[in-house]
């Protein structure tokens, strides 16, 4: 029978020449299908004599477990190489050392904090916190800060609603502070010495170098009955001697205006051969005292607000503030 070798011939031939599973089920099939060639023959049996029917049958039957055998050892190479190719492509070097597990450590600014917050603690200012989002009064009008003044202004502060914004800066926890200070001595003769500072995030409409939309301040609020300009002078270069671990500091006091101190200083340390300003005070302006109902003829006191990063710029040698943001590990591993 011409015709049944040529369909064993084909049949090995194309089988042979895929690497493909599914492409070799489809060859399958033109042997072996239901419309297949070898199957046609299959059927066409009843046709013949009965004389010639077995030896017709047992040959087709011999062809079809040969295609049939061709096709599983076909199979298994095609399975075989797409094992071989996985493996390949998943290769372990297990000579390599292990990655093991690197410990955390706390950021830069979350460092400073604690730093300035210990320091401060040694010489007896507790720690007092606020809202981020404050209303206007608080963050504004209370500081004795009027209705005109730049910072209120759109292109300076985020607003979140006609009377609510991201506080600008850590001062208006000085004011929440005081009102309930007041509040919980008004029984007494003689309120109480405050002394405090105030760390958070404070948030503006700011971004270079030196400066980031979302940064950290920390406040600082003495009053009493006898607090001086000399007091907030060495509080301030005690705490920068202690914080630089050096009493060998270029540190300038500024003359500057706030409106909610009277007088006022920056304060600015030396930095790439210039100034770079670290904070602001002053002593507390009569109307802020007025306005939390603390009698500004019997009691005094200083304030100053520090930017947290820029101390730490100072203290680590980092020359751009936004770094500390940018969620680098290789930058902030450093640090540990
Ligand atoms: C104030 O915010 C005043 N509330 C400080 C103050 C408090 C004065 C109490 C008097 C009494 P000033 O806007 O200068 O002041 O900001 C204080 C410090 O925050 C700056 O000196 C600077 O160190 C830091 N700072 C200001 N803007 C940014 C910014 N965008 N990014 C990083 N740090 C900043
Ligand atoms: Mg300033």
């Amino acid at each position: 029978m011409q015709e049944l070798q040529q369909i064993l011939d084909d049949a090995l031939r194309s089988f042979a020449a895929t690497d493909d599973a599914a492409e070799l089920e489809n060859a399958k099939a033109r042997y072996l299908g239901k419309e297949g060639s070898l199957t046609g023959l299959l059927k066409g049996l009843g046709k013949l004599s009965a004389e010639e029917r077995p030896a017709a049958g047992a040959r087709i039957n011999q062809v079809k477990q040969q295609i049939e055998a061709a096709l599983q050892a076909r199979r298994e190479v095609i399975q075989q190489q797409a094992l071989n190719a996985k493996l390949a492509g998943e290769a372990l070097d297990v000579t390599l050392p292990g990655r093991g597990t690197g410990a955390g450590g706390l950021h830069p600014v979350t460092r400073t904090l604690e730093r300035i917050e210990t320091l401060f603690h040694s010489i007896g200012y507790a720690v007092a916190e606020g809202p981020e989002i404050e209303n206007d009064f608080y963050n504004f009008t209370a500081l004795n800060i009027p209705e005109d003044h730049p910072a209120r202004a759109m292109h300076d502060t985020f607003y979140i609603d006609g009377q609510h914004v991201l506080r600008t800066h850590t001062s208006p926890i000085q004011i929440r502070y005081m009102q309930a200070h007041v509040e919980q001595h008004r029984h007494l003769e003689t309120m109480p010495d405050i002394r405090i500072i105030a760390p958070g995030r404070v948030y503006r409409v700011d971004s270079d170098a030196t400066h980031s939309p979302m940064f950290h301040q920390v406040e600082g609020l003495w009053v009493g009955e006898r607090v001086s300009f000399a007091d907030l002078k060495g509080v301030i270069a005690d705490f920068l001697q202690n914080y630089f671990e050096t009493e060998d500091m270029q540190v300038r006091f500024r003359p500057s205006f706030f409106p909610f101190t009277e007088p006022s200083a920056e304060m600015d340390m030396s930095w790439k051969g210039g100034w770079l300003e670290i904070g602001g005070c002053g002593m507390v302006h009569p109307n802020v005292l007025k306005h939390v109902g603390i009698d500004s003829e019997k009691y005094i006191g200083f304030a100053f607000g520090m930017g947290v990063e820029r101390l730490a710029m100072l203290r680590y040698g980092v020359n751009d503030l936004r770094l500390f943001f940018e969620s680098d590990v290789q930058f902030l591993k450093q640090f540990n």
